[in-house]
């Protein structure tokens, strides 16, 4: 196996004083490292000390607007302040509690869906180093928590929460400045479609427009409505934009059948006997149209239902895009559920793949009852020239609360190592690789 660091970020503190929060996207960053060298394993976490994390523990109280849970003002003064505060979105929370990247100029960063939540990190002591502050004057308070990184370039999304759209923009290693490649712009209902992440191929990036939208309003408040920070739009209809990478002309805008995604898996070009594309492929692991899971994850239901299937069925969809200017996109079950597992979600792939034809994706479809894993992350073998050859990464919460390392080999699934944490680890969202230098 490779020499290098397997780092994992997600919300992992949920109560300040006796205060419990209410959603699992509420707890503060908890970033676990697993470091690999010479067939011993180092594990170690740390707290992401980003300023709303620092105020609540300074101040035993909710400080900033985080995914469900607002500050309760003190008097009437303090509620006038926090009206200024929340328009400018200086009260939203910087808690960057969903992933972490390494850049191609080997600094590691902290994310979340506000761009305020990008944190640097040192990969070695999980110190906070801190905040990654954009040099550009883009604006905006939202980005993807999941941008598409490589040792080349971070593209990522900015929704347009006012002129409902999206910019895509580029960043180049050693700079702190994105890069406008285009705009789409929105062509239903009142906001953007949220997106938590999107994929690309070698020339496109895929910029998908969900009915489940974002909501102005409620981002700003944070009120635990019964969609938090979105609203569900059916009347609105979904679609997926196509962007070509160099020129940042829209390749198609195609209507799609009504899907949930937070997660997509990779994208390719299908090309035609004379190379030319004809369609792009996108599969993500699409919750059937349901927006129940963002209600599911509250963490009174996680806990009250302990070793049940609490969670929604959600499948390997796959989008067909056609190049040809057709108005309409498919959108099918790329796998059989009852083969490969009903919760398909938590997804990673051979990076080496990334935007490229593939045949292995990585996800967790659990049957209940079980311990509960992690998004299972694949890190290649030096020297492979196979897509699945290499080791799956996960980490494992058993139902007493411990809990425990896991390497299965990529090709055989066969379990190569395990290693028990000597305390419970809290579940956590999404990881990166940092090979040793
Ligand atoms: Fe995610």
């Amino acid at each position: 196996m490779q020499k290098g660091t397997y780092l994992r970020n997600g919300p992992g503190l949920w109560h300040i004083g006796n205060y419990n929060f209410r959603h699992l996207f509420d707890g503060y960053a908890t970033l676990v490292k697993l470091h690999f060298e010479n067939g011993r394993l180092v594990a170690g976490h740390r707290q992401i000390e980003s300023e709303a994390y620092k105020a609540a523990k300074k101040n035993k109280k909710l400080c900033f607007r985080e995914f469900s849970e607002v500050p309760k003002p003190d008097n009437f003064l303090a509620y006038i302040g926090d009206l200024a505060k929340l328009f400018s979105g200086a009260s939203l929370t910087d808690n960057a509690n969903t992933g972490v990247v390494n850049l191609g100029d080997g600094r590691v960063v902290c994310l979340t869906e506000t761009q305020k939540g990008s944190i640097i990190i040192d990969p070695e002591t999980l110190d906070t180093l801190g905040k990654f502050q954009y040099s550009d004057s883009l604006g905006g308070l939202i980005h993807s928590a999941h941008p598409i990184v490589t040792d080349t370039e971070f593209l990522t999304l900015l929704p347009d929460l006012l002129k409902p759209g999206y910019l895509v923009v580029r960043m180049e290693p050693g700079s702190n400045e994105r890069k406008v490649i285009g705009r789409v712009d929105c062509r239903g209902g009142p906001a953007p479609g949220w997106v938590h992440s999107f994929p690309v191929t070698e020339h496109y990036v895929i910029v998908p427009e969900m009915p489940l939208r974002y909501c102005a309003k409620n981002l700003l408040k944070a009120e635990p409505t019964p969609l938090y920070k979105f609203e569900w739009h059916p009347e609105s209809k979904g679609f997926m934009h196509v962007m070509c990478k160099a020129s940042g002309k829209i390749a198609a805008s195609v209507e799609v059948p009504l899907y949930v995604t937070f997660h997509f898996i990779n994208a390719y070009e299908e090309k035609d006997e004379e190379g030319r594309v004809t369609a792009v492929i996108a599969d993500c692991c699409e919750h059937n149209a349901d927006t129940t899971i963002l209600e599911k994850l509250r963490l009174q239901n996680l806990q009250s239902f302990m070793g049940m299937d609490v969670l929604p069925d959600a499948r390997v969809g796959r989008f067909i895009i056609p190049l040809d200017g057709s108005p309409y996109g498919k959108l099918e079950a790329a796998l059989d559920p009852d083969e490969h597992g009903k919760g398909m979600d938590m997804c990673s792939i051979n990076p080496k793949y990334l935007g490229k034809k593939y045949r292995y994706a990585y996800a967790c479809g659990a049957q209940r009852p079980c311990a509960v894993p992690s998004e299972p992350f694949f890190v290649a073998r030096p020297g492979a020239t196979e897509e699945d050859d290499g080791v799956v990464i996960s980490m494992i919460s058993e139902k007493n609360g411990d809990g425990y390392a896991l390497l299965l080999d990529g090709s055989t699934f066969e379990e190569i190592a395990r290693a028990k944490f000597p305390y419970g680890l809290p579940y956590g969202l999404h990881g990166c690789w940092v090979p040793k230098k």
